[in-house]
């Protein structure tokens, strides 16, 4: 049986942290869909195009994982691509009670043929989120330590080009 399993974000930017993860779970199955949503509600500084890329860009060395874009439903999305489960991270107890409710939701939207897989963050990597990045990176701050080098040019070039 080929066990492939979805990790899903909006991914604007991918970070370290979210790399950890795919790492791990590349390592434990045979295929994973990184699943990088349109997510119009958070009206992302990246387009889908740009953030399905830099997925793509940061996990060429693995390959097992495979970086494609996606909008509506995630449960539809991961029956369509035949997965037998969601990978989320959570990185603390505030981060808890969403993921069970979201794990629940999921589950029968998918008519109970998909689970959750929930991943404890790398401890050094726990505190991080693609908005903190952004935030520090547009006040001048040093993200090389959170984020794959694509990223860190992507987003160069992207200030270059609104200056
Ligand atoms: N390392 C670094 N950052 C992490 C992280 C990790 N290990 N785990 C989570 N994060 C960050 C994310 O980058 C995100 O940061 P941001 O808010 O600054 O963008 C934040 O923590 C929240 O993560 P998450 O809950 O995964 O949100 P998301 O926006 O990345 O992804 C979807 C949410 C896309 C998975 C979800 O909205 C979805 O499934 N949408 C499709 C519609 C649907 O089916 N909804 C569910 C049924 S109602």
């Amino acid at each position: 049986m080929n066990r492939k399993v979805i990790y899903a974000g909006t991914f604007d930017p991918i970070t370290k942290g979210h790399l950890d993860i795919i790492q791990r779970a590349a390592s434990l199955f045979d295929q994973v869909i990184v699943a990088v949503a349109k997510n119009p509600s958070k009206q992302p500084l990246f387009s889908l195009e740009e953030r399905t890329a830099l997925v793509s860009e940061s996990c060429l060395h693995l390959s097992n994982v495979q970086a494609v874009g996606f909008s509506g439903l995630l449960a539809d999305f991961a029956l369509e691509h035949q997965a037998q489960a969601l990978i989320r991270g959570i990185r603390g107890s505030d981060d808890l009670e969403y993921e069970i409710q979201l794990a629940q939701l999921n589950h029968k939207l998918a008519h109970e043929h998909l689970e959750t897989i929930f991943f404890p963050p790398a401890v050094e990597l726990r505190y991080i989120s693609s908005t903190m990045v952004r935030e520090i990176y547009k006040h001048h701050g040093d993200i090389s330590h959170f984020v794959p080098l694509c990223v860190l040019n992507a987003l160069a070039l992207k200030s270059n080009k609104e200056n």
